[in-house]
């Protein structure tokens, strides 16, 4: 029997199935682990579970010395809060939870889109304040979707998940922007820089994992690129975007607005994003839902059952 550190409450399921086969600890908060946690629990637990905010660095590993763990099973597709490269150097595998929260996500993405083309924020705190004298036509007009032009940027599976939803539910034509060659399986033409993306599309939407290599991909030169018109979407990691430049771009009307799930320093979001009525801003909700939130429970959970019973690891890093 190993000793499992969860550091956040998780569905009850998720703790049963870990708890058949270890002794488990179930950190009672809900916000990240500080640094002396992160290395005390490096020092007791074989297995910690984790999730976006602990963030797990070259710094911590080298200050706890004298490591126990042997796996962090991440809580989530995306893992740039933790340094694979040290982990690994020391002995622990790392594992995520790739797949179980495509649908999920990429239905948030199509929330955003929608939210923010149809101003649908703006007209509820307008309703809530009491503000609504009525229905007339000119009032709160959006931006149709259908026939609009759906640019993606990293067309991996959450990609090809959002590209699907524009495409066959909401009638969008579909470009998009990958490093690789891809073939989705839907109408999509890919284009061969971001910049041509951006200048093409009325709807763009952020899909590509954060960490060091796509840090500040969309910067003040990509939001110049776009139309007037366009909207910009983000569902990824915060700091894929120069978030001083897409207020900037917001401020000069360089684009018409934005939708975002995640921010460059969460859980702060600029003041001046929660001034502009043209933006939509959703608490990192991605993956937010019963089942999926199981889902990625469970898979983390199975990577550290196979991982201590020397099976192969459903989903390493
Ligand atoms: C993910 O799975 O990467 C979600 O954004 C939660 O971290």
């Amino acid at each position: 029997m190993k000793t499992v550190l969860v550091t956040r409450p998780l569905p009850q399921p998720v703790i049963a199935a870990l708890a058949a086969a270890h002794k488990v600890a179930v950190r009672d908060e809900t916000g990240p682990m500080s640094g002396d946690e992160m290395v005390a629990a490096l020092r007791r637990f074989d297995a910690i579970l984790p999730t976006i905010g602990d963030a797990f660095s070259a710094e911590i590993f080298a200050q706890a010395g004298q490591i126990r763990t042997r796996l962090l099973a991440n809580f989530g597709v995306g893992y740039n809060h933790i340094d694979v490269a040290a982990a690994s150097a020391h002995g622990i595998a790392v594992t995520n939870t790739p797949g179980v929260l495509t649908d999920t996500t990429a239905d948030l993405a199509l929330t955003l889109i929608l939210m923010t083309a149809r101003r649908a924020g703006e007209g509820e705190r307008l309703l809530r304040a009491g503000g609504w004298t009525g229905w007339h036509p000119t009032q709160l007009m959006g931006m149709d979707v259908s026939g609009k032009v759906l640019g993606i940027v990293g067309m991996g599976r959450i990609g090809e998940a959002i590209a699907r939803r524009g495409h066959f539910g909401f009638g969008m034509k579909v470009l998009f922007y990958n490093r690789s060659p891809k073939t989705p399986d839907l109408p999509a033409r890919q284009v061969g820089s971001l910049a041509a993306l951006a200048a093409a599309c009325d709807v763009m939407v952020v899909a590509v994992p954060g960490g060091a290599e796509t840090r500040h991909l969309i910067d003040a030169d990509i939001f110049a690129a776009m139309k007037p018109t366009a909207l910009f979407i983000n569902i990824a990691r915060g700091d894929v975007v120069d978030e001083a430049a897409l207020i900037a771009a917001l401020q000069a009307g360089g684009i018409a607005g934005a939708g975002l799930d995640v921010y460059e320093r969460e859980p702060v979001v600029p003041e001046a994003l929660t001034r502009m009525e043209n933006v939509t801003l959703l608490p990192h909700l991605g993956s937010a839902t019963l089942e999926t939130r199981t889902a990625m429970g469970m898979l983390a959970a199975d990577n550290i059952l196979a991982f201590f019973a020397g099976k192969p690891l459903p989903s390493p890093v």
